[in-house]
């Protein structure tokens, strides 16, 4: 039986993680049913751009518990902390969907992936990599090897996070940022877009900049 799946936030993101599906489902014998989206605070202009995806509006996150055990959700939310929270909210991780993997994405030899992970087209990840739960690899960022990528973090577009790395949980690695070999960033940690990442960074630290302070 193919896999029924709702998708949380009608943001951007959420909506590119429903073009992840749909991507997928192309290729696939048992294509995942999207159900429809969950958001507790929509805007109109989203739901509008829901209406033209032909995708229902369900919600909010409380609606989840009343649809059944059988329905497996991804949370389409940018945010590290807010998708953490999100994902306390629901509690159940079995729930969460297995491993979304774009087929523009590619994905080398022994990596370790979790569910309520989304790669997006054109993310790439070595080998010997060990992604958490509900990390999302965005479009063109690069994984090398041997990292340890925990639960919820987010790699925004076109970063690089470059061999033998760590980066924690909640973390967020913003647009084009690269991150120097062997080098460890701490929990809930924020590299700004475009940083040049050459020393490890401590939890909760924001650093930006070339080289990033
Ligand atoms: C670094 C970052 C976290 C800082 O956020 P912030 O504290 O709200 O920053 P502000 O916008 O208040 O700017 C504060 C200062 O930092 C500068 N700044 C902001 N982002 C910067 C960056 N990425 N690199 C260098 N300088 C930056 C601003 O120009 C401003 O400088 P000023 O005080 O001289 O005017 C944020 O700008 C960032 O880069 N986030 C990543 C976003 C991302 O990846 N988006 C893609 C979504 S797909």
């Amino acid at each position: 039986m193919s896999e029924s799946l709702i998708i949380i936030g009608c943001g951007g993101h959420g909506r590119e993680i429903y073009g992840v599906v749909q991507a997928i489902n192309e290729l696939s014998e048992k294509p995942r049913k999207v159900l429809g989206f969950l958001d507790d605070s929509p805007n109109e202009v989203n739901l509008g751009r829901l209406k033209r995806l032909g995708v229902p509006f369900l919600g909010d996150v409380g609606q989840l518990e009343c649809m059944g055990g059988d329905k497996r959700y991804v949370i389409g939310i940018g945010d590290p902390r807010v998708r953490a929270s999100v994902a306390a909210r629901i509690g159940d991780k079995q729930l969460a969907a297995a491993p979304l993997v774009h087929p523009a994405a590619t994905v080398g030899l022994g990596n370790e992936f979790s569910n309520g992970t989304v790669l997006l087209a054109g993310a790439r990840v070595t080998t010997n990599v060990k992604i958490g739960a509900h990390v999302h690899i965005n479009q063109n960022a690069t994984v090398g090897h041997d990292n340890i990528i925990e639960d919820f973090v987010q790699v925004n577009p076109l970063a690089a996070i470059s061999g033998d790395c760590s980066i924690g949980r909640e973390s967020l690695i913003g647009t084009g940022a690269a991150i120097l070999q062997g080098l460890s960033v701490g929990e809930r940690a924020t590299v700004g877009a475009g940083a040049c990442v050459v020393r490890s960074v401590a939890a909760g630290q924001v650093v930006k900049g070339v080289p990033a302070h």
